[in-house]
């Protein structure tokens, strides 16, 4: 049985939470969060997606308000850290020399610097650091990877992600209103789109993007153009400045030489593969969320079984790369060449 702790049980510490419940070898054993509140567990999380509005049963789990008491004394095998970016390097630096597995919400963390540290440690200690890249075990966006990686449709011509959010005024402390915390939308919500990009794309030789600021004060609507030595026109746009009636969209369109797929998460069917003759057809994809499955990775990876290589804390160290020079560009105007 793994021993697993969660470290802020905000929007994403209930997700994680739920999920480590659902899995037959893990013990949810411990939560910490500095909001005593949160720890009586009768609230449920708001946040821009279903799936953690209802309270979270504590019955049986270890409660902690200090992080530093809960390394001491909680004995774990692994942590989840659900806590806002600006303190992801310092808290994963502890739990890694601490000797326990992490695994750390995206983004790794607002500068190159920090992402740095937080792989030294993992290298130092031997023990897993998996960065919260849900997107790339997304059923949908996995199917997609697979049907671009087999070539069965030809190559890829132009594909664009969008990822558009009501603004998030629900955060701790509003941290996710507050630049310097967050990032702003760039950082928090559109770097799962430019990790998806460099996934199946890889590394552009230069990104170039245009962005609004908002109410972080940082830039909270952008678009990306990522830009490959082939003609193909790859963009991505997001920000979280949508109206609140809006609701939250995560979609697609990709256009290949002989087909075109499409997934919007606010349409019925969701994902569609339009072939170059007939009717458009819905593919069978796995079962669960990008959550469920990336914890599941997680879990299989600590117990010591062979995973495949979806996520590395090198790549999301290159996610946040990318987020910079998409940074670097919106406020120069100029493309920004990924080095
Ligand atoms: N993968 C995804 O789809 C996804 C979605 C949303 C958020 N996130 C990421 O998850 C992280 C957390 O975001 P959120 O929306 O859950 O934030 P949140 O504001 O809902 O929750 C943060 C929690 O941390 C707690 N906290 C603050 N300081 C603490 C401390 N010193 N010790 C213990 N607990 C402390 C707060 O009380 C709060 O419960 C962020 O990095 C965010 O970017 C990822």
């Amino acid at each position: 049985m793994i021993r697993v702790g969660v470290v802020g049980l905000g929007f994403m510490g209930n997700m994680h939470a739920k999920n480590y419940r659902a899995l037959e070898n893990t013990n949810l054993a411990v939560i910490c969060d500095i909001d005593e509140n949160k720890l009586k567990g009768t609230a449920g999380t708001a946040g821009n997606i279903e799936g953690t509005e209802q309270p979270l049963d504590l019955t049986d789990v270890e409660l902690y308000s200090d992080y530093d008491k809960m390394l001491a004394d909680a004995k774990l095998d692994a942590v989840s850290i659900t806590l806002p970016t600006y303190m992801h390097r310092d808290f994963t630096v502890k739990a890694l020399q601490a000797g326990l597995n992490v695994l750390c919400e995206k983004p790794m963390a607002l500068n190159l610097q920090e992402c740095d540290q937080m792989i030294a440690a993992a290298e130092k200690s031997g023990k897993i650091l998996q960065i919260g890249h849900c997107i790339r075990f997304w059923p949908e966006y996995v199917r997609t990877k697979e049907i671009i990686d087999s070539g069965e449709y030809g190559r890829v011509v132009a594909a664009t992600f969008q990822r558009l959010s009501v603004t998030p005024t629900w955060s701790w402390d509003n941290w996710l209103l507050a630049g310097k915390r967050s990032g702003g939308a760039i950082f928090d919500l559109h770097i799962h789109d430019s990790d998806f990009v460099q996934y199946v794309f890889g590394i552009p030789k230069a990104v170039y993007s245009r962005a609004a600021k908002g109410p972080s004060g940082d830039f909270d609507h952008v678009m990306t153009q990522y830009i490959y030595d082939d003609q193909k026109v790859i963009t991505a746009e997001g920000g979280f400045v949508m109206s609140p009636s809006f609701g939250f969209e995560m979609s697609f369109n990709i256009i290949f030489e002989k087909a075109t797929i499409i997934y919007d998460c606010t349409r019925e069917p969701a994902f569609k593969i339009c072939p170059p003759e007939g009717d458009a057809l819905t593919p069978e994809v796995q079962a669960g969320d990008g959550w469920s499955l990336e914890i599941a990775h997680f879990i299989k990876a600590v117990s010591g079984q062979k995973v495949p290589d979806i996520t590395t804390p090198a790549q999301s160290r290159d996610s946040v790369k990318l987020i910079l020079a998409e940074h670097e560009s919106a406020q120069s105007g100029k493309e920004v060449p990924i080095r």
